[in-house]
């Protein structure tokens, strides 16, 4: 029975993802609470003012360790008050706090200030509860902490009004989170625009604040809610420590990175207060969104795997193991608005002779959808286009062995279209001001809840008529006139903008209710988050989206760049890529299939080029290279993801992937172009067992040719010879761990 329970126990220790534990525990007589995570450690407590400090962040502390109790900074100089040098964990502004605040509010008499203090507490298992309270006022702040094995903590707050009368809120954070007070620290964030997001910058954090933001109504393509903060003499993709997070919300938001002069380092992020307001109504509250950090003492390499492997098991809808991506087949770049029912069933049968899992017809299928002038709003199928409806194509793709996807962009409205001119008041708007358009487009306020009726309503039913299995679900522009002129309190002639603010709130909470309600009656949908690209990509959205679409840049070589941007925040299973026609549509450049299949396949391999203009030798060529990303696909998306050669700078490039239970690993090499015939690099792999012995599978044996069957300390220390040479070649290597 013992020999049972060990090898059993064996078992387990081998074949289930190496996870860290996590854990709260409360030290009351120091009034501290040390959150673990993985292997990281988190401690705050409560200082001799009754105020809750950030105490510790770093690497993990042993069982039982405690720390000095809290203590109020002393007054350095009458410049620097206690309370804006003393690390906080959710600092107010009032009694001199001139770092950037938690929450600032003002209070019906005109009181503007909060001193928040520890009430209570409580651990709930893996979570944390703290009640803060105004000394004067009856403001109430929770603060919630959670602790993920993974090595992840989540913080966010709620504001409660318990007073008489209402209270105006101008600016909520979800947390702040106070790193090692010292110098030498370096940011790394990412940018982005149209067709060149995920552009990722590292730079020394200088004295100052570093404001990264959205406040376009939407998570945008300009900056992503994520950074990592390492020390710039340490920190690199290998080693080092690196401090990290993300924000969970897809609305305007705010993140600010600050190094005060006396090099306190923090960061905030919540709500944006930019153009914000939310009056609290005596008995409501307001919840922010959740603000996900972590800890690793090994470089950006491990902060991304620790983020990959918390997306998995505690973000998307399918945690905690989301089952691999299907190969999916996009029309868009095919077809563009031009789908016709002929048109759409020829592209699949070429679909699914390559292997394709899932047929997704993209925009131009509904309303008087000729170009981007007309239709949306107007959600039912265009009868010149589909005479019988879609149900003959959903069967035809079927019959071919493949589900069925439709693209939507729900939250939108063209001016010409019968929803608009129905509801005109639907879409977002300031009295008496022109609306401004984009790509010819109005925003619906979703806040108003007649319009999220609608929103849900028609999107069941389409789900409900219809079979299908994926919704691209699309969101083509920013906002330009948030207002809500039908709005709680509202009429022409005495706007209540206070209540209209609130748009910045519910409109996203309501998106989030929409797309939850409809993944619970539709349990088999799965729903890819786009926004012209790579707009709304955030731990927000993805509890909800299976899937996003990065770019809509397919051009192989930028594609390199924005993926490897892509990766230091989101895992490679939500990374849609498809593989394009050249000469790409953007920037003309003319790539070979093998290398658009491979850069493709760093995420979940896509097709999007106009199969009916595919030669023979390039179908054969797609059916090949598809049929080797079956073969690897769960390593690439659930595995373990090394960027062992950067391509930022570089005329080379690899990313290599080790299987969770360690069974496969995965090498995909490109050369970007080719200098002096210079042979291409070693390639030192990562991440493998040292001691095991693998088998190679060379996609293509005239680029590998060396012995089939290497050590894992080999593979690793001496590493592996590509033959590859010429502008844009590639080659990928599948490695199977022998027993
Ligand atoms: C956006 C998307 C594209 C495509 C078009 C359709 O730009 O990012 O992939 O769906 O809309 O209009």
């Amino acid at each position: 029975m013992r020999i049972l329970a060990c090898s059993f126990l064996f078992l387990l220790a081998t074949f289930l993802p190496s996870f860290g534990q996590s854990s709260i525990r409360e030290d009351a007589a120091k009034q501290q609470w040390i959150l673990n995570a993985g292997e990281s450690t988190y401690v705050i407590g409560v200082n001799d003012q009754g105020m809750l400090q950030s105490l510790y962040w770093g690497p993990k502390l042993e069982p039982g360790a405690s720390l000095p109790a809290a203590k109020m900074k002393p007054e350095r100089a009458s410049f620097d008050p206690p309370i804006a040098t003393t690390p906080l964990e959710y600092p107010a502004w009032g009694a001199g706090l001139f770092t950037e605040p938690a929450l600032k509010v003002t209070s019906p008499n005109g009181d503007r200030t909060l001193i928040l203090k520890f009430a209570s507490a409580q651990v709930d298992g893996q979570q944390l509860e703290i009640v803060l309270k105004d000394v004067v006022q009856p403001v109430t702040v929770h603060l919630f902490y959670r602790a993920y094995p993974q090595g992840v903590i989540a913080r966010w707050s709620r504001i409660e009004n318990q007073a008489q009368s209402p209270f105006r809120i101008e600016q909520a954070m979800s947390a702040v989170w106070n790193l090692p007070q010292g110098t030498g620290y370096s940011l790394s964030w990412l940018t982005g625009q149209w067709a060149a997001e995920w552009q990722l910058h590292t730079a020394p954090l200088e004295t100052g604040a570093q404001l990264l933001e959205s406040r376009r109504g939407s998570t945008a393509h300009q900056a992503n809610p994520w950074f990592a903060i390492g020390r710039t003499d340490q920190t690199n993709e290998n080693a080092g420590p690196v401090w990290f997070g993300e924000l969970g919300w897809s609305g305007s938001w705010r993140m600010v990175v600050e190094s005060t002069a006396l090099h306190n380092v923090r960061v905030t992020a919540g709500y944006n207060p930019y153009d914000f307001n939310y009056t609290l109504a005596p008995g409501q509250s307001l919840e922010t969104p959740k603000f996900y950090a972590g800890y690793t003492a090994q470089g950006h390499g491990e902060a991304s795997r620790i983020l990959h492997r918390f997306q998995l098991a505690e973000i998307l809808p399918g945690k905690p193991d989301p089952r691999p991506r299907p190969i999916i087949y996009n029309s868009w770049e095919a077809t563009e608005f031009a789908v016709t029912e002929a048109g759409q069933i020829s592209l699949a049968d070429k679909a699914a002779k390559l292997g394709v899992e899932r047929f997704v017809v993209d925009d131009g299928w509904f309303g008087a959808r000729k170009d981007d002038h007309a239709g949306l709003g107007d959600w039912y199928v265009n009868q010149q286009k589909f005479p019988n409806g879609l149900k003959p194509l959903i069967d035809h793709v079927h019959a071919l062995g493949m589900d069925f996807g439709l693209w939507v962009e729900p939250e939108m409205v063209n001016p010409d279209s019968d929803l608009y001119r129905k509801h005109p008041d639907w879409a977002m708007q300031f009295p008496n001001r022109q609306h401004t358009e984009q790509r010819n487009q109005l925003v619906l306020n979703l806040a108003n809840p007649e319009v999220a009726a609608y929103v849900y309503q028609f999107l069941d039913q389409l789900l409900t008529d219809n079979n299908i299995a994926f919704l691209k679900w699309d969101y083509n522009r920013n906002w330009s006139e948030p207002g809500w002129t039908t709005g709680p309190g509202t009429s022409a002639t005495a706007p209540n903008v206070d209540a209209e603010k609130q748009i910045y709130v519910q409109y996203v909470n309501n998106l989030y209710d929409i797309l939850q309600r409809l993944r619970a009656k539709h349990p088999k949908v799965e729903i890819e988050s786009c926004s012209g690209g790579g707009g709304r990509v955030d731990l927000g959205i993805l509890r909800y989206t299976d899937e996003v679409w990065p770019s809509d840049n397919t051009d192989a070589l930028d594609r390199i760049d924005i993926q490897y941007g892509f990766t230091h925040a989101y895992t490679p299973e939500v990374m849609v890529a498809w593989v394009t026609d050249v000469p790409n549509y953007l920037d003309r450049r003319v790539i070979p299939l093998q290398f658009r299949f491979l850069v493709a396949m760093q995420g979940a391999l896509g097709i999007g080029g106009n199969l009916n203009k595919w030669t023979t030798e390039e179908m054969d060529t797609a059916q090949r290279l598809t049929a080797f990303y079956k073969t690897v696909r769960t390593t690439v998306q659930h595995g373990k993801l090394y960027r062992l050669q950067s391509p930022m700078n570089s005329e080379v490039s690899q990313v290599q992937y080790v299987a969770q239970d360690g069974s496969q690993a995965v090498l995909l090499a490109y050369l970007h172009s080719q200098h002096y015939g210079l042979a291409y690099p070693t390639v030192r792999l990562q991440g493998l067992d040292p001691k095991a012995t693998y088998r190679i599978h060379a996609l293509d044996a005239a680029k590998y040719a060396d012995e089939a069957t290497v050590q894992g300390s080999v593979l690793m220390g001496a590493g592996v010879e590509l033959k590859l040479g010429g502008d844009y070649d590639s080659t990928a290597l599948a490695l199977e761990k022998l027993p």
